[in-house]
Formats: structure tokens, C-alpha cells, sequence
């Protein structure tokens, strides 16, 4: 061997000057040159491992040899130092192991490396692709490698967790059968079986259903899904969830016990006790006062419907929407914002009519005046009772936006969240958390783009049991016995007690559009399944990645996953999805369209 192993780690020297003792033996480390700086009498060296960074130190006076060596050191050289350990005549409070530094006797280079194509530091502003494709080398940043050290906590206290309370895990196959719904699948060509496909999970979730089927009583898998759909800063292609489910209980013995799981993972990695417990809000409470089915309940700014004030107003906008049975008037009060500029409120308009939003009314209350662009269709009466609904004062701006009811309070939701980013109220809520659960969700949600019912959750959501005779009747009016967990605005999972009489699973199928045919040809074997005597049961699913995410403070899911995607699905540092060779789409029976081929070639030279 040509380098010497360490016998101690960069990180371990977080040692305050009072408790520091001379040592004798000499210490010995590897790792990363972070950066050298040469200041002619003294030369540093910052060395960077997974545990933290130590400053070294080199004296050309005493050690002119090993001087004229540290100038063939570069960034991101792989090296072994050995030397003793000394307290800083200048120390850096800021960094862990800052009052102390290593006296170099000696060192060797390992391995050199290549000029990094960025420096690895946080905070830096470089080029998210080139930091992909460099992926490597940006995993070795501080705050990444902090970023999966939560991540592994997380994963021991799950496992400890659920061994504690009787769950057992088991794999499901990671090769199973297309059942498109929701997301699209990604598709596996089958070789043997030649213009056949498997398709890879969006969830586990019929697997796990069939093994309570199979007496399997309480299920837990820390699982990798997939899905082909729009990617955002929150999603990914290929995501990890901890599936669960369990037989013969209900709704809230689940949400216990997730509960009980957030009370250990925030207490163990975060020190904090977040209260319990948790609060539960039907979606309709959620829509009505927050505009989301995953509210942000850190703060206020509810949504207030003015419809029965204005219902008799001259206003044609107001009154066209009110004419129609399912449209609302409704506003939010932004405290301290009527200096809003008239570009500000252009912009904000702007940002509105991207959730789909007309336009954008508003009433600002600026030094005892009303300026409002809609003041002039409205009574004094009409503006006073406003002003008295939203609670508002002198200083605040009401933005009004009216629309058919869920439409008018998702643009509001998405308003109220704009508006506490630009005035800084996020920021300041930052280290607070607030967790909740959305229940009764509606089973069906009608998608304009299919004309059909699709269902809310999942097909194998069981409707409450008060509202089944809805599916024979009015099934828009079912809710659903299904759960989000919210925190902070952020879905981290869903579930629900699921459909355990084949009966009604059946009569889902049919709601949904699905022929008897479809359903056996696509679902058969649950349908199967459930025949046996499947026992009541229901579960969740919690996104792993998001966990991790609000524990680490970022909200870019890149930053918890080793090798992600771009938004467009590409993994620059492998160069995948890539082509195939002619051979290989040979022997699976498959053959390439020369028109997509081509079109797609385009697209990529236009980009
Ligand atoms: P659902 O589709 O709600 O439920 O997913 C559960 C949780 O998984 C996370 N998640 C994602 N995370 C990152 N990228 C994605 N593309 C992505 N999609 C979902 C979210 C979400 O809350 N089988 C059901 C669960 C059940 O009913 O038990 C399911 O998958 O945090």
C-alpha cells in the first residue's frame, strides 16, 4: 500500500479550546482537498470528508521538503495527511472543528483529480445541469451529504418503527401488469413473450391489498415507484415510498399511527416536538377556507365568500357568475399590502389567470381612501359590508376573484400562498410545522378533458359507508373514506380504507366507464381476489422523498435523491433514456416509428 489509512475522521475535531489536550500519537487522515491557500509563511489546507472539514497546516520554515510538495496539491486531490493536532492562533468559530488545526509532518497524494467544472461549496449559484451531469462531485457538497444522512435516519427509524409495532415487510414485484390509471406507466417489452409488456408500479397498491387477502394482517415496504408524468419541483419519476396496510381496522387507527411515526422521526432527527394531535379537516373545510386540498395552516388569510353581500350588486361580473348556481364571490384580506403598485397587481392578475382566473379584482383600504377599479359598480353599503366581512383596515388590499365555486377557491389557495411569499411570511415560518390530515375527500372527481368520472384517490377507495347509496343515485355526492397527510402546504401521503366486497368494487369499475369486460380484462384478478374472503383493510403511502425534503429544508426534491432526473426525465450524468441497438429491439420484437424518431430529433435541436 502506498498511502496510510486514517485513524481518524476530518469531522471528529469539533473540539472547544477548554476541552482540548495535547495528543501524542500523530493523527492520521483522508480525504478531498477542498483548497489550498499559500500565504508564504504559513501554508492551508482544508481537507473535506464525509464527517466534516479540517483546516492543515504546513510550516515552510521548519518543513521546506514537504512545503515544496503541498504545491503540487489541487482541488479535489485525494490524499493521506498525517500530523498533530494543535489549537488555531486565529480560530473560526463559524465551522465545527474551527479552534483546532493538524500540524502536517507528512502527506501523500492517493489520486489527482481533473479541474472540477464547478467548486464544491453550498450556495453556489452554478448551472443545475452542469451539477447533474457532475453529479458525483456535487454529492460531495456539506449540505447534500447532510441531506442523505437524514435520509438514512429516516429509513432506521421507519424500520424500527414498524418491527416495534408488529409489521412485517415484503416485496412486491417490481415487473407487474399495466394497469394505467392516474399516472401513465412506464412499459418493460417482454422478450419471451413477444409484443407483450410488463409495466413498472405506480404503487404497490393491489399487491399489497391481495397480501392482506392472503392473511398477511399488517404490511410495510420502503419501495421504489414510477411514474411517466409531468415532473415538478416536488416530483420525480422514480420516487420512494413507505407502503403500509393492515387488516381488520379503521380509518383512524392508521392515522394514529402515522402520527405516532412523525412525533418519533421529528423528535429523533430534528429534536422537535411537534403537537399532537394532529387536526382533521374534511377537504370541503380545507377548500372552503384555505382553496387547497392540502392547506398551509402556518397562517391565516382565509378565504371569505361575499357572495349573499353582493348578491344584489350592479356589477355584470359578480352578477353573471352568481346567476349561475355553482358560482361564488369570494376574497382574501392581505394584511399591510394597499402600497401594492398597479404592475404588482398586474402581475399578481398574471399569475392568477395561470390557475385559470378571468381576471382579478381588488379593493385596497390606502389612508382612509378606497381605491378599487370596481368601486364605481358597487353601493357604499356594498364596499362597507366587504370591508366588515374580510375584517379589513386601513393598509390592506382585498383581492375578490369570482368563478364556479372549487375554481374561485383554488385561485384564491394559490393567491393566499403568492401573497405569503412575496411579503416575507413564509420565510419567517420557515422552522415551524404544522401537520394535519384531510379527510372525506369526494370518491369521483369529474375530468372535463375525458368527460367522465375519475376517481378522487384510487378505484379501491372505499366510499363512506352513509354515502354508498350515492353510487346507485348522485355518485358526485359520495365521499370517500380516504386521508392526506398535510405539513406546511406539502402532500407527504395519502391512503384510505379500501373496497373489501367484490360487489362494490364492481359497481366502482362501472362508475368509472370501465365495460364488465374492461374491468375483468384490466382488474379480474382483484375482482378474483376479493372472493376469498378478503378482510376489511386500508393503508397509506408516504413519500419518503418529501419527507426528507421538509426535514432538510429544501424544497427541491433533487436535493434528497442521489441521482435524479431533470424535469424534462433525462439523467444527465448517465445520458439516459438512450438509444438501443438495432440487436437488442431485434430480439424483443420491437421496431421504432421513423417518424417519432425524427420529430423528437427535432425537438431536441429546437431546445
Ligand atoms: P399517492 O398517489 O397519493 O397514493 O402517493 C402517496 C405519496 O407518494 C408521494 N408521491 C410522490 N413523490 C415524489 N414524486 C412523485 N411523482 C410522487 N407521487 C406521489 C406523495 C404522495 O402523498 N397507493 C396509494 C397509497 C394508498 O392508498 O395506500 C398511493 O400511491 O408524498
Amino acid at each position: 500500500m502506498n498511502w496510510k489509512k486514517r485513524n481518524a475522521k476530518c469531522g471528529d475535531f469539533n473540539i472547544l479550546p477548554q476541552n482540548y489536550k495535547t495528543n501524542n500519537s500523530p493523527i492520521i487522515l483522508n480525504g478531498w482537498v477542498n483548497n489550498v491557500r499559500d500565504m508564504g509563511g504559513l501554508i492551508f489546507i482544508d481537507l473535506r470528508d464525509r464527517y466534516g472539514i479540517i483546516q492543515l497546516v504546513i510550516e515552510p520554515e521548519n518543513n521546506s521538503e514537504l512545503a515544496e510538495r503541498a504545491k503540487l496539491l489541487k482541488s479535489e486531490y485525494v490524499i493521506w495527511v498525517e500530523g498533530n493536532l494543535r489549537l488555531r492562533s486565529n480560530p473560526n468559530p463559524k465551522i465545527p472543528t474551527g479552534y483546532v488545526e493538524l500540524l502536517l509532518e507528512n502527506f501523500g497524494i492517493i489520486n489527482k483529480s481533473e479541474l472540477p467544472p464547478f467548486e464544491i461549496i453550498d450556495d453556489l449559484d452554478t448551472n443545475e445541469e452542469l451539477k447533474l451531469r457532475y453529479r458525483y462531485l456535487d454529492l460531495r457538497r456539506p449540505t447534500l451529504q447532510r441531506n442523505f444522512i437524514i435520509r438514512n435516519k429516516v429509513y432506521q427509524i421507519l424500520h424500527k418503527y414498524f418491527e416495534n409495532n408488529g409489521f412485517i415487510e415484503v416485496e412486491t414485484p417490481v415487473l407487474m401488469k399495466s394497469t394505467p390509471e392516474g399516472a401513465r406507466d412506464f412499459l418493460v417489452p417482454s422478450r419471451i413473450h413477444k409484443g407483450r409488456f410488463y409495466a413498472l408500479p405506480q404503487s404497490p397498491q393491489i399487491f399489497k391489498q391481495i397480501l392482506m387477502i392472503s392473511g398477511f394482517d399488517k404490511y410495510i415496504q420502503i419501495v421504489k415507484c414510477f411514474r411517466d408524468e409531468d415532473l415538478r419541483a416536488d416530483r420525480q419519476p422514480e420516487f420512494t415510498q413507505l407502503d403500509l396496510e393492515m387488516s381488520f381496522i379503521e380509518r383512524d387507527d392508521i392515522l394514529n399511527l402515522i402520527e405516532g411515526l412523525f412525533v418519533k422521526i421529528w423528535k429523533e432527527i430534528l429534536n422537535i416536538d411537534i403537537p399532537t394531535p394532529f387536526i382533521k379537516m374534511t377537504y370541503e373545510e380545507a377548500m372552503t377556507r384555505f382553496g387547497s386540498d392540502k392547506p398551509d395552516l402556518r397562517f391565516g388569510m382565509e378565504i371569505i365568500n361575499i357572495s349573499e353581500i353582493i348578491k344584489n350588486s350592479e356589477f355584470k361580473v359578480f352578477q353573471d357568475t352568481l346567476n349561475n348556481p355553482n358560482g361564488i364571490v369570494a376574497l382574501i384580506n392581505v394584511k399591510n399590502a394597499s402600497t401594492y403598485s398597479r404592475k404588482q397587481l398586474d402581475n399578481l392578475t398574471e399569475y392568477a389567470k395561470k390557475y385559470g382566473a378571468k381576471g382579478l379584482a381588488y379593493i385596497k383600504f390606502d389612508k382612509g381612501e378606497i381605491n378599487s377599479p370596481i368601486a364605481k359598480y358597487l353601493k357604499n353599503e356594498e364596499i362597507n359590508s366587504i370591508k366588515n366581512a374580510a375584517n379589513a383596515e386601513d393598509g390592506d388590499l382585498i383581492l375578490i376573484i369570482s368563478d364556479k365555486k372549487y375554481k374561485a377557491l383554488t385561485i384564491l389557495g394559490a393567491l393566499r400562498l403568492e401573497m405569503a411569499r412575496q411579503l416575507g411570511i413564509m420565510e419567517k415560518l420557515k422552522n415551524i410545522f404544522s401537520f394535519h390530515y384531510v379527510i372525506d375527500f369526494p370518491l369521483f372527481e369529474y375530468d372535463e378533458n375525458e368527460n367522465r368520472y375519475v376517481a378522487m384517490h384510487h378505484p379501491f377507495t372505499s366510499p363512506k359507508d352513509e354515502d354508498l347509496h350515492f353510487l346507485d343515485t348522485d355518485p358526485a355526492k359520495a365521499n370517500a373514506k380516504a386521508y392526506d397527510l398535510v405539513v406546511n402546504g406539502a402532500e407527504l401521503g395519502g391512503g384510505s380504507i379500501r373496497i373489501h366486497d367484490t360487489n362494490v368494487q364492481s359497481k366502482m369499475f362501472q362508475l368509472l366507464g370501465l365495460s364488465d369486460e374492461d374491468a375483468e380484462e384490466k382488474f379480474g384478478y382483484l375482482l378474483k381476489a376479493l372472493k376469498f374472503g378478503a378482510p376489511p383493510h386500508g393503508g397509506i403511502a408516504l413519500g419518503i422523498d418529501r419527507i426528507v425534503m421538509t426535514l432538510a429544508g429544501t424544497d427541491n426534491i433533487r436535493d434528497v435523491i442521489a441521482f435524479p432526473k431533470t424535469t424534462s426525465g433525462m439523467s444527465l450524468m448517465d445520458g439516459s433514456p438512450s438509444n438501443v441497438d438495432d440487436n437488442q429491439l431485434k430480439e424483443l420484437g420491437l421496431a421504432l416509428l421513423k417518424q417519432n424518431i425524427n420529430s423528437e430529433e427535432n425537438n431536441e435541436k429546437n431546445k
